[in-house]
């Protein structure tokens, strides 16, 4: 489990509310409480007209403090006195205005009152309810503006383009357009504003003065405009979440004056960090967590006695570095460096633990981390989280660990970690909510013989106890109120006792490779909350409760794989549903696919695979707007395969119908219900929207990485790896007749498997063109004529058979193709080469000219997101393995491989 690389997020958030959010910055040179001038009369009638065209609604301000500052607002008194109005002192012009967390609701006007107080140097509206409407354009009218505040953390605030006019604003000091949640994880912000990068672009020209700009969760999908490291003053800048990607300027890590970077969470955004970041010296927050940074950390970040926070997590910094480096930066309060590819060496040697940073959060998950948990980390007294989460740490879990009497998560999980762990050593925790000591130590976790007398962290919410040599579910977790999360998965328990039914807080439940027999219990859909639930891979029987499908409102993920159910699946789904992924793959399942499985609109991934269903290729999946992914392997599916029109699977990427009783012809009408495979875009690729949240990503994601190193067989579902995977397999069926040259336009295909059936013809020289193929097997068919010389540009290739067919002439010997061996082309008896040890009697024709691909933005991309690899061990089937059959798992491996 990752859980606690996950809860940084939510830890920023908090820090940068309490260090900036609802405290003003600015104050302004001229404002004084004595006014000589009064209100001028048409100022005055502005802002009460204002007032007017907003109601007072307690639920349109976040910030606890909100209070209505227009109430005081009154026509009898001078405004200049108003709550939240400042005037100039000498002309008495209105030239601040802050109404921030002052609970308005309602539309601004385009037209506004507001836009003729053309003397504003600071408009502050932040944390109020406009209910989705427009930034107005005239904001570009207030020419004097030095401060605007439209920052919100309201579901209904300004929504769509932020108007181009802002970049007018030539004197602008500061700008804030962030949104921000103060909701608990998994949060799932969304983007509501947009800015044209033409508009970014203009005001890093125009606005030559700022010191902040602030712009985290405004979409702006470009790149960062050079043009911004010409601004020397900035101070703050904030982009979160801004879908930005290209390379990151590296002028900005030599602003002078410079204090927060926050450019979190834009997968795409490249760059490096310069050795001179060593001269920020006033560098407080560097937030670059999940980007694609890369190189080595500069040794001299950890000289910047300033720096607060430092959050590099989800990258590709590389190198090593000692693990003991942050200890002399006083003001350390955050040091995030998990998952990329550092190492870092634990030296031995004594550290003056006497000078230690007051940190709060360590994350060193997935840091390469060897030998002992280093004694020093009994000092850091100040810690809440600490994250050691897949490192190579040996040996017992030092006792002193328990005593960090500050914590409020601890993660040793997927380390190598041995001993007995008894629940009384945890009682000194009393502030413990996320412990996770499962995925793959060897420890044991027992109860004790005494544990009524035990108080547990009564508070826990999250529980990883995966892989604790657990023979019994335990008995504790009944008395945890609060728990959301539990994972026991990997233990050898065999009942679920029934209190369990009564844990109506949990979300997400895992308890998957364990010995579970028996039903499953109908009282299983009491648990009302449930996000997550994964019951795969046990030895349950029976029928699968009918209420399963539609007991929950906020069920996403279902996994009954690898069971021995039997039966129908449920056949009611409500409505408005959930439901993102269904797994219910390898058990005895039979009957129809269930038509209601379309009111699942939110959908992505079904998995049906080796069971015994019967039933025609269920096209009408293909309204399922969201559906990314399909697997019928291994079923009695028959018929033929078509979609008719309004059945356009408008997302498919994945598809595997092998091993059913399909038989048709392959027409080009079916190829084109598969023509979300043409991608022009690789953007378009883009799994953003993926299903689970990506906390929920980061959870199972890690703790599966320890399976992959027994060597088992891999399915995979890595939405990293899907986020490139497109691929088609109708292996192993009866379809026949040509295969349509227009297959060769579904230009992202990676992996193409129509072996095992009935097709004659020619093989399309069409297929040159998918140049993303990484797999492609046309084995077992009646397939004549030559091998097309266009094949030889498929550069990406790594498996290739067209073995058993008619096939003649020469295997072409230049590009790909020649490092396939026999294997690959054998059961041809016309055809020849090298390969087959079957000289030809003509030489080969000349060498086509490679087409010119951009091999390397290809390569790149299998990096982006790179978290949300998933790789599961054998029977951890999860969409796994869906387009590729076990003969290919040691190609999955191998591009696996190149990920890491
Ligand atoms: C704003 O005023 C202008 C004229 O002053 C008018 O043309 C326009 O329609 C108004 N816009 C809105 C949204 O009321
Ligand atoms: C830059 O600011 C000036 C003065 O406010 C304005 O006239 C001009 O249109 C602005 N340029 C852009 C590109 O917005
Ligand atoms: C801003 O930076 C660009 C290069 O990024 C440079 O060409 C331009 O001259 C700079 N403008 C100013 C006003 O410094
Ligand atoms: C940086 O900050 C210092 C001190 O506040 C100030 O004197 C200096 O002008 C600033 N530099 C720039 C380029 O704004
Ligand atoms: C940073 O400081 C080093 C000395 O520590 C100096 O050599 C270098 O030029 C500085 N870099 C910048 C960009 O100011
Ligand atoms: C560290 O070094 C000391 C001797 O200097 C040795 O006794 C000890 O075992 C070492 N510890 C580890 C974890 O290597
Ligand atoms: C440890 O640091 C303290 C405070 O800076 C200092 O007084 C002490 O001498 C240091 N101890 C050693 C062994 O260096
Ligand atoms: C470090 O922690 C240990 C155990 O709590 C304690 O005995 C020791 O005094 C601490 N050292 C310092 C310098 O605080």
């Amino acid at each position: 489990m990752g859980f606690l690389c996950s809860l940084t997020f939510s830890i920023q958030f908090l820090l940068l509310f309490s260090s900036s959010l609802f405290t003003n910055c600015f104050t302004l040179n001229h404002s004084t409480t004595t006014h000589h001038h009064e209100c001028h009369q048409h100022e005055s009638n502005a802002l009460l007209s204002f007032k007017q065209s907003f109601l007072i609604s307690k639920s349109a301000s976040y910030n606890p403090f909100s209070y209505p500052k227009t109430l005081s607002w009154s026509p009898s008194t001078d405004c200049c006195s108003w709550d939240g109005i400042q005037c100039d002192e000498l002309t008495g012009h209105v030239i601040s205005i802050d109404l921030s967390s002052s609970l308005l609701y309602g539309s601004m006007d385009a037209n506004s009152t507001l836009f003729s107080l053309v003397h504003l140097q600071s408009l502050d509206l932040s944390d109020n309810d406009f209910n989705h409407s427009q930034i107005p354009a005239k904001i570009g009218e207030l020419s004097q503006l030095r401060h605007l505040d439209l920052s919100h953390g309201n579901e209904n605030t300004f929504s769509g383009e932020v108007p181009p006019q802002v970049s007018q604003l030539s004197n602008l000091l500061s700008l804030d357009l962030r949104s921000y949640t103060l909701q608990p994880l998994p949060y799932n912000l969304i983007n509501h504003l947009q800015l044209k990068a033409s508009t970014l672009t203009s005001l890093t020209q125009n606005s030559t003065r700022l010191e902040y700009l602030r712009l985290s969760f405004v979409t702006i999908s470009s790149s960062l405009p050079h043009t911004l490291t010409n601004l020397t003053s900035l101070q703050k800048l904030s982009f979160r979440q801004c879908e930005l990607y290209g390379e990151f300027p590296v002028g900005i890590f030599h602003l002078p004056n410079i204090t927060v970077l926050s450019f979190g969470d834009n997968q795409n955004l490249q760059g490096t960090l310069p050795a001179s970041i060593g001269n920020l010296t006033n560098l407080a927050f560097l937030y670059l967590e999940d980007n694609s940074f890369h190189g080595e950390i500069p040794q001299s970040l950890f000289r910047l006695e300033n720096l607060e926070i430092l959050s590099l997590s989800y990258n590709f910094f590389e190198g090593q570095l000692a693990l003991d480096m942050f200890l002399k930066l006083k003001m350390l309060n955050v040091l995030d460096l998990s998952i990329n590819k550092l190492s870092l060496l634990s030296q031995n040697r004594t550290v003056n633990v006497t000078i230690l940073p007051p940190i709060q959060w360590l994350g060193l998950s997935e840091c390469n981390l060897n030998g002992e948990i280093p004694t020093w980390i009994m000092n850091l007294t100040t810690l809440n989280v600490l994250n050691l989460h897949y490192n190579n740490l040996q040996g017992e879990i030092p006792y002193f660990l328990f005593k960090l009497e500050n914590l409020t998560g601890l993660d040793l999980g997927a380390n190598m970690l041995e001993g007995q762990i008894e629940l009384g050593m945890l009682s000194k925790l009393q502030k413990l909510t996320f412990l996770g000591l499962g995925g793959g130590n060897k420890l044991s976790f027992v109860e004790g013989k005494n544990t009524t007398n035990v108080t547990f962290p009564p508070q826990i919410q999250s529980l990883d106890l995966g892989s604790c040599n657990l023979v019994h579910f335990p008995n504790f977790i009944q008395h945890l109120q609060e728990l959301t999360d539990l994972h026991i998965k990997q233990n050898s328990i065999k009942t679920i006792p029934s209190w369990i039914w009564n844990k109506t807080t949990l979300q997400f439940w895992e308890i998957s490779n364990n010995l579970l027999i028996g039903e499953i219990s109908p009282l299983i859909c009491n648990l009302q909350s449930l996000i997550y639930l994964d019951l795969s891979f046990n030895y349950l029987i029976g029928m699968i409760p009918s209420c399963l499908g539609s007991f929950s409102q906020s069920l996403q993920y279902l996994s009954l794989a690898g069971n021995k159910l039997i039966g129908n699946i449920p056949q009611t789904y409500e409505k408005g549903n959930a439901l993102q992924f269904i797994d219910f793959s390898s058990n005895k399942l039979y009957g129809q696919l269930p038509r209601a499985l379309v009111n699942c609109r939110m959908l992505e991934f079904l998995d049906v695979r080796h069971n015994h269903f019967n039933d025609s290729f269920p096209f009408w999946l293909g309204s399922l707007p969201k559906l990314k992914a399909v697997s019928l392997r291994d079923n009695q599916f028959h018929g033929a395969i078509m979609c008719p029109l309004k059945y356009t699977f408008p997302q498919l990427r994945i598809i595997d119908l092998s091993h059913n009783g399909f038989s048709t012809k392959l027409t080009s009408e079916i190829i084109m219900c598969f023509k979300s495979m043409i991608i022009s875009d690789k953007r378009q690729l883009d799994f953003k929207d993926l299903i689970l949240s990506k906390n929920m990503f980061l959870d199972i994601d890690s703790s599966s990485f320890s399976m992959s190193n027994k060597g088992v067989v891999m399915d995979y579902l890595g939405s990293q790896y899907l986020h490139h995977m497109v691929a088609i397999d109708l292996s192993s069926n009866k379809i026949y007749g040509e295969i349509p040259d227009i297959m060769g336009s579904l230009n992202s295909l990676v992996v193409l498997n129509l072996s095992n059936n009935m097709f004659t013809g020619s093989i399309p020289s069409s297929f040159g063109k998918l140049s993303n193929l990484e797999v492609l097997d046309l084995s077992l068919n009646s397939l004549s004529g030559n091998i097309p010389q266009q094949l030889t540009g498929l550069t990406f290739l790594d498996f290739f058979n067209v073995s058993f067919n008619n096939l003649s002439g020469p295997i072409p010997e230049n590009g790909q193709l020649s490092t396939f061996d026999n294997n690959s082309f054998e059961g041809n008896k016309d055809l020849c080469g090298i390969q087959l040890l079957k000289k030809c009697e003509d030489p080969p024709k000349p060498p086509l000219q490679k087409p010119d691909g951009d091999q390397d933005s290809e390569s790149g991309s299998f990096f982006e997101l790179y978290w949300m690899v998933i790789l599961i061990g054998y029977g951890g089937g999860l969409v796994a393995g869906l387009a590729l059959g076990n003969a290919f798992a040691v190609d999955v491996y191998r591009l696996l491989q190149k990920i890491f």
